[in-house]
């Protein structure tokens, strides 16, 4: 029997969607199903500046393909030398809708990011005040910290303090991946959200290491043990308000995965509602997926939701998606689950 699900256009509450070739041949494939997405400003050079919001903006809507309906949601990269004026003014005329704080060195493009927070205390400040939220990628990058405690590491040792010296900073910790992120965002109260990926819910650190070293199932953060996918399923699948879809679709060129030193990404775009209506439907919560791709996220962010439907439907046959996005900054390998998966986006 065939079976459909009916659900508001989802959003992309964390999507990197590069610029120039790549930009090109990345955009289609979100916009072709989601009506919104943050977008990352962890560009060559990283976007600062609400001028250099704008031209990217400009840049993303020029990209975009023929009668598509996609609204970029812009970013800031903040460093040290971020000016809390230039913040306000870009959060008021609209442009700005989060400041992402990425701590230098943490990941892709991130060594103009932040080293000491104290620097950025008067940000911070002005933001709490404003209500703009701060976007975290939650990663300590002291050496001594193995990979995998990472997150955890930052949440006692960065993100509590932080928000404690900031009361009223609205935070979004960005692509949780352990049962600690989970607790910390479930007991953190309105202001607190937190983005969950698609490839997080679907595997674990073995799928990356064992039996070969895939590279295309290395992002960051890395995946964590299994108990910390089980953790991070619960939540997305729960209905929670404080979990919503950001699914770190972060295209790279095969060459530069397929490499002896890799780069970190999933790039989930093209594939991610059938993936995520196979996750849920696993978890007996295909009735929460809307909340957690289409309402939750706009709640934190004090956004409408969207009103055009999305049509998801499981067919008797697998479906086929394409292996690769073939761009002209070269290929980009499409997530691959490594199951079956039944479900379609349709019309
Ligand atoms: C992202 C990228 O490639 O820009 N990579 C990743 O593994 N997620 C950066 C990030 O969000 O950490
Ligand atoms: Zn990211």
């Amino acid at each position: 029997m065939m079976q459909e699900l009916i659900l508001r256009r989802p959003d992309d509450w964390h999507l990197h969607l590069r610029d120039g070739a790549m930009l090109q041949g990345v955009l289609p494939e979100t916009a072709r199903h989601f009506a919104r997405a943050i977008v990352m400003p962890n560009l060559v050079p990283p976007v600062v500046t609400a001028a250099q919001a704008a031209a990217y903006r400009a840049r993303i809507l020029v990209a975009l393909p023929e009668g598509a309906v996609f609204e970029p949601l812009m970013t800031l990269y903040l460093t040290e030398a971020t000016d809390p004026a230039d913040v306000a003014a870009a959060h008021a005329s609209g442009l700005v809708k989060a400041v992402k704080l990425y701590p230098a060195g943490a990941t892709t493009n991130s060594h103009g990011g932040v080293r000491d927070i104290e620097k950025i205390r008067h940000v911070l400040e002005k933001m709490a005040e404003i209500g703009l939220p701060l976007c975290v990628h939650g990663e300590v990058t002291t050496p001594e910290v193995d990979i995998f405690d990472r997150e955890a590491v930052f949440i006692d040792t960065v993100l509590d303090p932080l928000r404690r010296a900031t009361p009223g900073l609205r935070v979004v910790m960005e692509h949780i991946t352990t049962e600690e992120g989970v607790a910390y965002a479930r007991a953190g109260g309105p202001d607190l959200g937190a983005t969950i990926t698609t490839h997080h819910l679907i595997i674990n650190r073995n799928h990356i290491l064992v039996g070969g070293i895939k590279p295309h199932y290395y992002c960051l953060p890395v995946a964590k043990r299994e108990k910390h996918r089980l953790a991070l399923r619960a939540a997305a699948t729960s209905g929670d308000a404080a979990f919503f879809l950001g699914t770190d679709s972060a295209p790279h060129v095969d060459a530069l995965k397929e490499h002896a030193c890799g780069c970190a990404g999933c790039f989930t775009a093209t594939n991610t509602m059938p993936l995520l209506a196979h996750v849920f439907e696993e978890e007996g919560a295909l009735a929460r997926l809307e909340a957690f791709a289409s309402l939750n996220g706009p709640a934190f962010y004090r956004l409408p939701v969207n009103t055009a439907p999305m049509r998801l439907v499981k067919h008797e046959m697998a479906q086929t998606f394409p292996d690769k996005i073939l761009t002209e900054a070269g290929p980009v390998t499409v997530f691959d689950p490594g199951f079956p998966v039944h479900w379609q986006v349709e019309a």
